[in-house]
């Protein structure tokens, strides 16, 4: 019977090869992939610059410049860090960023926010700008990506609520394989605030409760307070979001054994399937057949030399055999 199993698993084996096959084949670098190797590309804990889209205070419209350009300005200052918000290739975890005092205009500007009328519309340049230009090459420019900061909250007469703690989902794009990290270029993402309701849970805004992790994140502000910013940031190396029932969930690009690990791991399985069936098929079957005609255990032997009697029913289950 062992041999019977062996059997089954060779062409089992050989079965998912050319199955996968095409993907494989999919993966090889291509001269397109070549050339974008030269462009600047992040690596991991790089540093990313927020800016966002200046607008008035008045109507919440953006200010347009001279030559009809939109103004991006940084993302207002941290006081943790005294720079504008930032964030780092391939790192995630909570970033903590508190703007020390809401002014008059931000405080109308995060009303436009809330309410919906504007959105805090920023942007990520997609690759680094390099440090060092290569004479008589055009200096590179880079693309930026839009990363919208859903923010939520409710206006009040005297105040508003803020929802201060917010999930940014960031992608790269895909990783060539002749890469030996990350692709190193932002593809996408996105930034919204959690439990936006939290505030009108009964009993949120005094002691304990069950959603008091939520209330903690919703603050009551007017002119002039502290506005703590916390931001949950996670990482997807594709535009695809992780996967589960059973499939390869992401679990972020500082984790080593990642998605990368387990395709290379696969490419590795992949050649060892080969050579076993190349093996198979061209060792150990014809040796095979020469010594007997398949029965009923092979799987891939229905139709072929059924003089034994015995005919395989595709699944590699025995049902009758003739002779062994
Ligand atoms: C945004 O635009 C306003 C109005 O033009 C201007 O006063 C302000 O300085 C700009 N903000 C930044 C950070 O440049
Ligand atoms: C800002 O940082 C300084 C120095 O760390 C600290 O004393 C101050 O309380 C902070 N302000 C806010 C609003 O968090």
């Amino acid at each position: 019977m062992a041999r019977h199993d062996r059997q089954w698993a060779s062409a089992a084996a050989a079965a998912t090869t050319l199955l996968l096959l095409p993907l494989l084949l999919a993966h090889l670098p291509t001269a397109a992939a070549a050339a974008e190797l030269n462009l600047p590309s992040y690596h991991y804990s790089d540093p990313i610059k927020v800016e966002c889209m200046n607008r008035s205070a008045e109507t919440g419209e953006h200010i347009q410049l001279a030559n009809n350009e939109i103004e991006w300005v940084p993302f207002p200052v941290c006081n943790e860090t005294n720079k504008p918000l930032e964030f780092h290739y391939g790192i995630e975890g909570e970033v903590t960023c508190t703007i020390p005092m809401v002014s008059d205009p931000f405080f109308h500007l995060l009303e436009f926010y809330l309410h919906a009328d504007a959105p805090l519309m920023c942007r990520l340049a997609n690759r680094p700008t390099p440090h060092v230009e290569t004479v008589g090459e055009r200096p590179y420019t880079p693309e930026y990506i839009p990363l919208v900061f859903a923010l939520a909250g409710t206006l009040q007469m005297s105040h508003l609520h803020i929802a201060t703690h917010l999930n940014v989902l960031l992608h790269s794009t895909p990783k060539h394989h002749i890469h030996p990290h990350d692709s190193g270029v932002i593809d996408s993402g996105i930034a919204y605030s959690t439990s936006p309701l939290a505030h009108n849970v009964p009993g949120s805004e005094g002691a304990g409760g069950r959603t008091a992790a939520a209330a903690e994140n919703s603050r009551r502000l007017i002119i002039g307070d502290p506005l703590p910013l916390t931001f949950s940031v996670r990482w997807f190396p594709t535009p695809q979001l992780p996967k589960t029932e059973g499939r390869v969930e992401w679990s972020g690009m500082g984790n080593h054994v990642g998605p990368s690990t387990i395709f290379y791991g696969l490419v590795a399985f992949l050649a060892g399937v080969i050579v076993s069936a190349v093996y198979f098929f061209g060792t150990v079957l014809p040796r095979r057949l020469k010594s007997r005609s398949l029965g009923g255990a092979t799987p891939l032997g229905y139709g072929i030399g059924t003089s034994s009697g015995g005919v395989g029913n595709g699944w590699g289950i025995a049902t009758k055999r003739a002779m062994d």
